[in-house]
C-alpha cells in the first residue's frame, strides 16, 4: 500500500474511486463534481451515516468512476478509532472492487477532532488496513499490483494534518514490519533470523549489534543461558542504538525474544502450543520501533532522547541438555534464581536483559514488553495491556501514549507485599510464585522489578493483545504489531 498526501493546491486527481465520510447530522460536502451523484445517492435513502455503513455509486463522470460514502456514526460517538477504521474500511472496499488508486477526502472528517490526530489515524487506517501476512504456499504469490491512495486535506490546519500523516505512516508501516516477524513460523524466524533482521535495520543513526553465545557467557548471564542451553538455536542478545546528537537522555526498550517457548522441560500442554511462535512479540514491537526510527519518526521529536532496543532472543526447549526444575541460575547483576518451573523463562531471559541495560547505559527509564503471563490473558482479556512499574510518572506517561495510540494499557499494583510471591528457599528469588498467591502476572511484574531496582522501570504484559483481539478493519487476524505505534507516541510526547 502506497500512501501520499495531496499537495495543497493540487486539483483533485482522477481515480477509479473517491471517498468520502458522512457523520450523523451533517450534510455530505463532496467535491462539485460528485455533487450530483451524492444529490442521487441521497435521494434512495442509501446514504446512512450509521458507523460502518458503505455506500457505493456509480456516477456518470470518468474521472471519478465511483464514489464511496462511510459512515461515522453519531456526533458524539465520534473518535479517532472510528476515523481509523474508517480509513481501513475505505481500503478493503477498494480492494473489494478491484480498484488500484483511490482518492480519500480528508476535509470530510470531522473537524472537531485535531487534525494531527486526523491526519495520523488515517495513515495508520490505510497501511495497517491493507496489512497482510503472505504465508508460505505453493501457489505461485500472485503479484499484487500496489494500491496508492492519495489524499486530500485543504483545511487551516493542513500542517498539522501533513504532520500526523507522515509519523502516522512510518509508525504503521513499523508495526506491520512487526506483524511479519512475529506471523512467521518459529522455524523461519529463529533467534539468528532477528538478529539478521535487525542488522537490516543498521543505518541513519541506529547502530545495530548482536552479543553471540560466548558474549552471554563472558558476560555471565546465567539466567538467559540457563533457557537457551535446551536449543539447538544459538541465543541472540540484539542490542539497537539510536543516539541523536545532542541527546542528553537515555531510555532502554527490552523486548522478550522467544521465537518459540515449549515450556521447556515444564513442558506445555500440546493445545494450541503452535500460538508460541507468538512469543517474540515483545522483541518485534522493540525491531517495529527502530524500523519506525530508522525511517525517520524520531527526526522531528521535540526532546532529543538516546533510545536504546535490546532483544533477548533465544527457543525454549526440552532435551538433553535442558535446564531442570530447580536448578539455580546466577543472574547478570549476581542474583541466584531457583528455576522452579521451566516454562516461566520470560522473566528470566529479560531479568538478565533489564540487568545488564541498567549497568551498562544507566538509562533515565527503562521500558520492558513481553508476551509473560497467561494470567493477564484471564485479567484483562485480549484488547487490554496490563502495565505495572516502579515510577509513577513513567507509568502515567506510558498509559497516554497507549490511549491517543488505541493500545489501551491498565495499571496493575506493585506493592511491597508482592515481593513476598517470589521467595525460594534455595536462592535469592524463585521464578515461581506460590500459586496459592494468585496474582501471577503481578509476581512475573515483581520478579522484573528486582532486577530493575534503582532505575524508573515499567512492564508491560502483552501476551493477551500481541495477538488474538476482536478483528477490528485494520487488524484482521495473527499478530497486531501492539506496542510499536504506543511506544513511538511515548517517544513522540
Ligand atoms: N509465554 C508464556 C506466557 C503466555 C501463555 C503467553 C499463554 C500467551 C499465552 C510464558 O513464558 C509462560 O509460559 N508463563 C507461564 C508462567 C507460569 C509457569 C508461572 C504461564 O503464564 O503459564
Ligand atoms: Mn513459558
Ligand atoms: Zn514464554
Amino acid at each position: 500500500m502506497k500512501i501520499r498526501l495531496l499537495p495543497a493546491a493540487a486539483a483533485l486527481p482522477s481515480a477509479d474511486l473517491v471517498v468520502c465520510f458522512v457523520n450523523e447530522g451533517m450534510a455530505v460536502a463532496p467535491p462539485r463534481a460528485l455533487a450530483e451523484a451524492v444529490r442521487l445517492a441521497n435521494a434512495t435513502g442509501d446514504v446512512k451515516a450509521e458507523f460502518r455503513k458503505v455506500a457505493l455509486f456509480h456516477t456518470r463522470d470518468k474521472r471519478w468512476a465511483r464514489l464511496l460514502l462511510i459512515g461515522l456514526g453519531k456526533t458524539g460517538e465520534l473518535s479517532v478509532e472510528r476515523v481509523r477504521r474508517a480509513a481501513a474500511l475505505a481500503q478493503a472496499q477498494a480492494e473489494a472492487s478491484g480498484v488500484r488508486a483511490f482518492v480519500l477526502l480528508a476535509d470530510t472528517l470531522p473537524q472537531s477532532i485535531a487534525a494531527d490526530a486526523l491526519g495520523r489515524a488515517v495513515a495508520e487506517g490505510l497501511v495497517l488496513g491493507a496489512y497482510k501476512y503472505a504465508a508460505p504456499s505453493q501457489k505461485p504469490r500472485r503479484p499484487r499490483q500496489a494500491q496508492i491512495a492519495s489524499v486530500a486535506f485543504t483545511g487551516k490546519t493542513r500542517a498539522d494534518f501533513a504532520r500526523g500523516f507522515e509519523i502516522g505512516r512510518v509508525g504503521a508501516e513499523a508495526a506491520c514490519f512487526a506483524r511479519d516477524l512475529d506471523n512467521g513460523p518459529a522455524n523461519v524466524v529463529t533467534p539468528t533470523r532477528l538478529a539478521h533482521e535487525a542488522k537490516k535495520l543498521a543505518g541513519k543513526g541506529v547502530r545495530v549489534r548482536v552479543l553471540e553465545k560466548r558474549d552471554l557467557q563472558r558476560l555471565e548471564m546465567g539466567a538467559f543461558l540457563g533457557v537457551a542451553q535446551g536449543s539447538a538455536q544459538p541465543p541472540k542478545l540484539i542490542v539497537l542504538d539510536f543516539a541523536p546528537p545532542g541527546a542528553k537522555h537515555t531510555v532502554c526498550v527490552v523486548g522478550k525474544g522467544l521465537t518459540f517457548d515449549t515450556g521447556g522441560i515444564s513442558i506445555k500442554p500440546a493445545a494450541k502450543m503452535e500460538d508460541m511462535r507468538y512469543d517474540m512479540c515483545g522483541g518485534g514491537a522493540v525491531l517495529g520501533l527502530f524500523h519506525a526510527i530508522r525511517n525517520g519518526a524520531l527526526l522531528r521529536a521535540r526532546r532529543k532522547v538516546r533510545v536504546i532496543g535490546v532483544v533477548p532472543a533465544t527457543e525454549n526447549m526440552p532435551g538433553g541438555k535442558a535446564q531442570r526444575p530447580g536448578d539455580v541460575v546466577t543472574a547478570y547483576d549476581g542474583t541466584t534464581i531457583e528455576v522452579l518451573n521451566t516454562d516461566a523463562e520470560g522473566r528470566l531471559v529479560l531479568a538478565d536483559s533489564i540487568a545488564w541495560a541498567k549497568k551498562t547505559y544507566s538509562p533515565h527509564a527503562i521500558v520492558d514488553l513481553a508476551t509473560l503471563t497467561g494470567a493477564v490473558v484471564v485479567a484483562l482479556g485480549h484488547e487490554v495491556t496490563a502495565i505495572m512499574g516502579n515510577d509513577d510518572d513513567l507509568v502515567r506517561a506510558l498509559i497516554a501514549a497507549g490511549k491517543a495510540s488505541d493500545e489501551l494499557l491498565w495499571q496493575l499494583p506493585l506493592l511491597e507485599v508482592h515481593k513476598n510471591l517470589n521467595k525460594s528457599k534455595f536462592a535469592d528469588i524463585a521464578n515461581l510464585p506460590n500459586a496459592a498467591g494468585g496474582a501471577g502476572s503481578i509476581a512475573a511484574g515483581a520478579f522484573l522489578g528486582h532486577f530493575a531496582q534503582g532505575t524508573a522501570w515499567a512492564h508491560l504484559d502483552i501476551a493477551g493483545t500481541a495477538w488474538g483481539g476482536e478483528a477490528k478493519d485494520y487488524y484482521t487476524g495473527g499478530a497486531t504489531g501492539t506496542g510499536v505505534r504506543t511506544l513511538l507516541q511515548w517517544l513522540l510526547a
